[in-house]
């Protein structure tokens, strides 16, 4: 199927779909400037072994590395800008067409796109929590306390440390998770898959979940031979085109 083809046969499950959900993973965001994880050559995972320092493991029990290697990668996310697949979907949703976005992103460019129902499953970089008593802050506690190199960050009402909100490896799914795949289960007639490997389990699970799956993505996916449509091109240019079936 050529291109145009896919992007027709994407637009018409759109529009027959009661329940329209699309899945984001890190390859939304290159176009915003953020790296993604296992893209060939510039995947942070490439340079990197994430059980090595993305764990709630290394967090506990060896911090400054964890906010040596991990939090890098946080801080520049904090500038990112949404791009025009982020604005598409947020349109998409305002049409009425998309009833939600699931979401790996802890870059948090969905909201700033404007979308409104997004399960950010992997956690967000808005506030940090305290791994004892539970109270959440602004990241701001966090981030300031790390600048002026206070490793781990505390807690200012227990004393015990801060950690981000987001999931590692290790740590348990989010609330987000258990309710985005209830939302899936309890009736998906159509799932848009943009910009992810579909490698990191559960979330690789939700795509089999959907009656009807379609995939945009650069690099093949392992629910490619699955999928109704699959287009190999980049997710800005792409959703720019299909936004013109609406
Ligand atoms: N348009 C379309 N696809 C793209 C683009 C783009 N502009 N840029 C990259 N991609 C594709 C890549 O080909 C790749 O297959 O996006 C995919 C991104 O895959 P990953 O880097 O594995 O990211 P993701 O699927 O989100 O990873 C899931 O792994 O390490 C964890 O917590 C991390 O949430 C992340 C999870």
């Amino acid at each position: 199927m050529d291109y145009k083809d896919s992007l027709q046969v994407i637009a018409d499950s759109i529009k027959k779909a009661q329940k329209f959900y699309v899945l984001t993973g890190a390859g939304i965001s290159t176009e915003s400037g953020i790296p993604d994880f296992r893209t060939p050559g510039t995947g942070l995972w490439k340079k990197i072994n994430p059980m090595e320092y993305a764990t709630s493991n290394v967090l506990k029990k060896d911090p400054k590395t964890f906010y040596k290697v991990v939090y890098s990668r946080f801080a520049s996310l904090l500038y990112a800008q949404p791009n025009k697949a982020h604005l598409i979907l947020a349109e998409l949703e305002e049409k009425g067409y998309l009833k939600g976005i699931i979401t790996q992103n802890i870059d948090g460019l969905h909201y700033k796109a404007g979308s409104r129902k997004v399960w950010e499953v992997h956690g967000h970089t808005r506030t940090c929590l305290c791994s004892t008593c539970d109270r959440e802050y602004p990241l701001k506690l966090l981030s300031s306390q790390v600048e002026k190199e206070i490793i781990p960050p505390l807690c200012q009402e227990c004393g015990h440390p801060l950690r981000p909100n987001i999931v590692l490896f290790g740590d348990p799914m989010s609330l987000d998770y258990e309710e985005a795949c209830r939302a899936v289960k309890r009736g998906c007639d159509f799932l848009l898959v943009v910009g992810s490997s579909l490698t990191v389990f559960p979330v690789s699970q939700i795509p089999s979940y959907a009656k009807n799956l379609a995939v945009i993505n650069i690099q093949p996916t392992g629910y490619d031979d699955k999928a109704v449509a699959v287009i190999r091109e980049k997710a800005g240019k792409t959703l720019t085109h299909l936004l013109e079936y609406f």
